[in-house]
């Protein structure tokens, strides 16, 4: 089965074997099918945080498990479960437009909701973490539907159990906890800007939605005209005496300085070695967001992984940071050859 129009990147690949289930029962099977031939399991959902560099020997497995429904609704609090297989921003502009809050400044995240946990998703300084409730999940190491605390998670940057644990565990659906009144998160440098002349006391969720949507399209290709997978690197994090001997040697530096750490912005780093908008063939960096690569068509997973290494190298080199790929990548021999963790 081709793989290629199931992912953001658009790279060649192919499974061995392939199967969309639409509930736990037809889950189980499947997992079974996979353990009684001994063939590894990829669970796939949009495809947008995962490069498909090769082919996989294995059986991949689509969770299309769907369904909204609200909970626990009382006074200006609701509990909304979604299913997997639910699109992410459909989701984002469905709460909005019912008025509530807490996952406008995630809108246009692409990819779907069982997914949303794997990388504990973030933008415009909010991550999923501050409204998820519970995960339900397959256990494959149990052989049970457990469900999972936000606070079993493990969520981090870019972090989760889940994604600390790939083999594990596979998300059916997820509980959020919204709020009428909770207050809008508009400190993210971005959205300040962008209400800078605006009243922001009559804001409204949907707002902060559509101003969230615009700066994104500014800055972010669509995969289906620039095939990507958002940033392809995470933020290194380093200690204050490491940001600080970097801060006096490039003043420039963009970081997000916290207590004991600074979140330095791979984008900048990528952009002060020169590859913004650098191209070669069929692949390349972004002209907009240096932390962005994109895929120009006809191009090979090898070639984008060799031009992710030569980055990597080139920031290590020039500013003694290791840039960690923020996506899964598939096969693991291609991961090993290009000495991705
Ligand atoms: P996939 O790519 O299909 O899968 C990602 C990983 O999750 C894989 O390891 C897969 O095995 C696993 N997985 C998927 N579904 C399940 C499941 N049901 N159970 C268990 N494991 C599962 N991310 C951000 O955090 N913030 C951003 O601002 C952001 N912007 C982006 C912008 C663009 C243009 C693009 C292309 C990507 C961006 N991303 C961003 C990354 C991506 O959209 C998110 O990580 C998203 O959650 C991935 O969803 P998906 O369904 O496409 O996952
Ligand atoms: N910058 C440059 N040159 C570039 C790109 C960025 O100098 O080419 C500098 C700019 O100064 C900019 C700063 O870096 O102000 C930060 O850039 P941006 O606001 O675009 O955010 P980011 O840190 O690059 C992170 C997330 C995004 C998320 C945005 C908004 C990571 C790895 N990436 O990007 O998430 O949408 O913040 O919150 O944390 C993703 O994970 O796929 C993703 C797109």
């Amino acid at each position: 089965v081709s793989l290629q129009a199931l992912n953001t990147l658009r790279l060649p690949a192919r499974a061995a074997w392939f199967v969309r289930v639409t509930d736990v029962t037809s889950l189980q099977a499947a997992l079974d099918w996979a353990d009684e031939r001994k063939l590894s399991v990829l669970v796939l959902g949009g495809g947008s945080n995962v490069i498909l560099a090769g082919d996989f020997d294995g059986l991949v497995i689509r969770v299309g498990i769907t369904g909204r429904c609200w909970s626990a609704v009382s006074g200006d609090m609701a509990v909304l479960e979604v299913g997997a297989g639910e699109n992410w921003h459909e989701t984002v502009m469905y709460t909005v437009k019912s008025g509530y809050r807490g996952l406008e400044n995630l809108a246009l995240i692409p990819g779907t909701v069982g997914a949303a946990p794997i990388q504990n998703i973030g933008a415009y300084g909010v991550e999923l973490s501050a409204t998820l409730l519970d995960v339900e999940a397959w256990d494959r190491d149990t052989g049970e539907v457990r469900r999972l605390m936000a606070e079993d998670c493990e969520f981090g940057y870019r972090d989760s159990v889940f994604k600390r644990h790939p083999e594990r565990f596979v998300i059916l659906r997820i509980r959020l906890q919204l709020s009428r009144t909770a207050p809008l998160n508009l400190g993210y440098r971005d959205l300040q800007e962008y209400f800078a002349d605006e009243d922001i006391e009559n804001l409204t969720a949907e707002d902060v939605a559509q101003a969230v949507i615009r700066v994104r399209c500014r800055k972010l290709p669509d995969p289906d005209f620039l095939p990507n997978v958002g940033s392809f690197f995470k933020n290194p994090v380093v200690g204050m005496e490491q940001y600080d001997a970097l801060k006096t040697r490039f003043p420039e530096l963009v970081a997000y300085v916290g207590e004991s750490s600074a979140k330095l912005a791979a984008g900048w780093l990528i952009d002060a070695c020169g590859w913004k908008g650098y191209r070669e063939s069929h692949v390349g960096v972004h002209n907009r967001q240096a932390l962005v690569l994109v895929h120009h068509g006809d191009g090979q997973g090898a070639e984008l992984l060799s031009l992710a290494a030569r980055i990597r190298d080139d920031v290590q080199a020039r500013f003694g940071v290791t840039l960690e790929v923020e996506p899964r990548i598939f096969p693991l021999a291609l991961r090993e050859e290009f000495r991705f963790s």
